[in-house]
C-alpha cells in the first residue's frame, strides 16, 4: 500500500513549521522539516570552515553528514552525533542555509535523505520544493504563504517575546531578500506546484489554517 504524503511549501515565516508539526501530530504521521536539513548543512559547513564558493566541497559535506532528528515536544537535531539544536533556528544559520540550498549539486545529494522520511502511516513534508521536486506524486499539496509584511511582524513578535532585540524594517528587508534568493535560484526554486491548494494565512489564525488542511486530507 502506498504511503500518503502531504506537502506544505511556502516562503519563510508563513507558519509552515507550526502548522505542519500540528497537522502531523493530529494525523499521527511522520514529519519532515526539510529546512532543518539545509540548516544542519549550514552548521556543518561553518564548523568545518568550508569555503562558501566551493560548491563541490559543500556537496561532499551534504553527502557524508549523518543527521538524527528526534521529533519529541521540541525538535532535537544531532549532526555526526553532536547536538546542534541550539544553532538550527539562528538567523545566521538560515541565511547560510539559503545560500547552500541554491547549489544544484547540494540539492541532488540531499534528495534521498529527504525521501527516506516517507514511512507508514504517512508523512507531512514541509519546505520549498516538497510538492514540486521531492514528492511530486504526493496526494495532497498545500502552498502556504502570507504577505512579507505579516511574516516580518510575526517574526518580530517572536523575537521580542524571547527577549531578543529586533528591528521590524530590518526583518522585513531580510525576509524579502530570502524570498528573492529562494524564488530566483535556478535549481528547484520556491514555487507552487500546479496541483497545490493555495492558502494565504495573512488574516487567518493558526487553528483555521490547520482545520483547512485537515479538511483537504479528510
Ligand atoms: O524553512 P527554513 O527557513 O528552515 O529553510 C532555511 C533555508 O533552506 C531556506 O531559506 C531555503 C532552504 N530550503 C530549501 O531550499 N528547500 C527546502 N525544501 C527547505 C529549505
Amino acid at each position: 500500500m502506498s504511503v500518503p504524503v502531504l506537502t506544505i511549501d511556502g516562503p519563510s515565516g508563513a507558519g509552515k513549521g507550526t502548522v505542519s508539526r500540528r497537522v502531523a501530530k493530529q494525523l499521527g504521521w511522520h514529519y519532515l522539516d526539510s529546512g532543518s536539513i539545509y540548516r544542519s548543512l549550514a552548521v556543518a559547513v561553518q564548523k568545518q570552515a568550508i569555503d562558501m564558493n566551493d560548491a563541490a566541497a559543500i556537496a561532499r559535506v551534504a553527502e557524508s553528514m549523518v543527521l538524527e532528528f528526534d521529533c519529541g515536544a521540541e525538535l532535537v537535531v544531532r549532526l555526526n552525533g553532536v547536538d546542534i539544536t541550539a544553532e538550527i533556528p539562528l538567523e545566521s544559520t538560515g541565511k547560510i542555509a539559503s545560500i547552500v540550498a541554491s547549489m544544484p549539486e547540494v540539492r541532488s545529494r540531499l534528495l534521498q535523505k529527504q525521501r527516506d522520511f516517507k514511512k507508514s502511516p504517512g508523512l507531512v513534508a514541509d519546505g520549498r520544493d516538497m510538492g514540486t521536486v521531492v514528492f511530486p506524486d504526493a496526494e495532497t499539496k498545500v502552498y502556504l504563504t502570507a504577505s512579507a509584511r505579516e511574516r516580518a511582524s510575526r517574526r518580530y513578535k517572536q523575537l521580542i517575546e524571547k527577549g531578543i532585540d529586533a528591528n521590524l524594517s530590518q526583518i522585513t528587508l531580510e525576509i524579502e531578500e530570502r524570498d528573492r534568493r529562494d524564488m530566483e535560484r535556478e535549481s528547484a526554486p520556491l514555487a507552487m506546484a500546479s496541483d497545490a491548494v493555495y492558502i494565504d494565512s495573512s488574516a487567518m489564525t493558526i487553528e483555521s489554517v490547520i482545520e483547512e488542511i485537515l479538511n483537504l486530507i479528510r
